[in-house]
């Protein structure tokens, strides 16, 4: 374990936790076997390590340990030509599925966030065993501090995020991240939120990016309605499997043309 002490040392990480506590969380998923994923954009498989269930009765948010079906559409649906070259981030990444599939499709950056300790540490740790640790760094990012995501100000050109809307207080909060994070000066640029139908909050989310949208910044390109018949089972971590019926839609933002026409002017 002292190797993955000083690895952690070596690249940066932020150090929150006692050494102890991290030497202990990271041998208990060296214990577990990764499983191998496909993404159809990729000729290899990505390595995760997750929990046997997101709720583990602790009080804590700990959705972030398994990986959720919307995670999977979001992969499947990247590809080279939208995120080749660009600097890519990933809000409430959990395993970090969608910012390694990034990486691999030839992002410049990429940054996977999330708010909480478990989260991230199996985000570093999937940065570890796919060997990516030069082209992708981990971060704690609570869409609720506008101090942790001070340092990120319309420094990316793409935003991810995967499953991360479930309530309706977050709302306010989700929007003012994303138009923080996002650049503004870049037509190209998009953020894509892959949602599971029928989550608390989703409605309200999309009026409050048609309201703000309006009035200085985003405006829905696509939506795309994805079918759930071909998701590997080691997506169906995230609740009983026979209650695991859910269908998903991807969205995605632009910043509105009239932005860039007032930054010209
Ligand atoms: C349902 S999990 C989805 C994880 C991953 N995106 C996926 O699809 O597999 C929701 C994630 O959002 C994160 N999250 C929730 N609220 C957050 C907040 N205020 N700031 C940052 N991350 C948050 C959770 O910690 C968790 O990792």
């Amino acid at each position: 374990m002292e190797g993955l002490t000083t690895l952690f040392k070596e690249e940066n990480y932020e150090v929150k936790k006692e050494e102890k506590q991290y030497q202990e969380e990271l041998s208990i998923l060296h214990q577990l076997s990764p499983i191998n994923v496909f993404i159809s954009s990729l000729n290899f498989p990505l390595q995760i390590v997750q929990s046997d269930c997101a709720f583990m009765g602790t009080g804590e948010d700990e959705t972030g340990t398994v990986l959720w079906g919307a995670a999977w559409h979001l992969c499947n649906w990247l590809k080279k030509d939208i995120i080749e070259g660009r600097k890519v981030i990933e809000l409430g990444c959990g395993c970090a599925l969608a910012s390694l599939t990034a990486v691999h499709l030839g992002a410049e950056k990429v940054i996977a966030t999330d708010y909480m300790d478990r989260s991230l540490d199996h985000a570093r740790y999937h940065v570890s065993v796919n060997g990516v640790q030069d082209k992708m760094a981990v971060q704690y990012v609570d869409w609720e501090d506008e101090e942790s995501f001070e340092t990120l100000r319309h420094e990316f050109d793409v935003v991810l995020a995967s499953d991360i809307i479930y309530g309706v207080h977050i709302v306010p909060a989700l929007v003012n991240a994303i138009d923080s994070i996002l650049s503004v000066n870049n037509e190209l640029g998009f953020f894509a939120v892959a949602c599971r139908d029928g989550r608390r909050g989703i409605a309200e989310f999309l009026e409050a990016m048609k309201l703000f949208g309006e009035e200085n910044a985003f405006k829905m390109v696509d939506i795309l309605k994805c079918s759930m018949c071909d998701v590997p089972p080691c997506f169906q971590n995230e609740c009983n499997i026979s209650q695991w019926d859910g269908k998903h839609t991807i969205y995605v933002f632009r910043r509105k043309r009239k932005i860039f026409e007032n930054m010209k002017s």
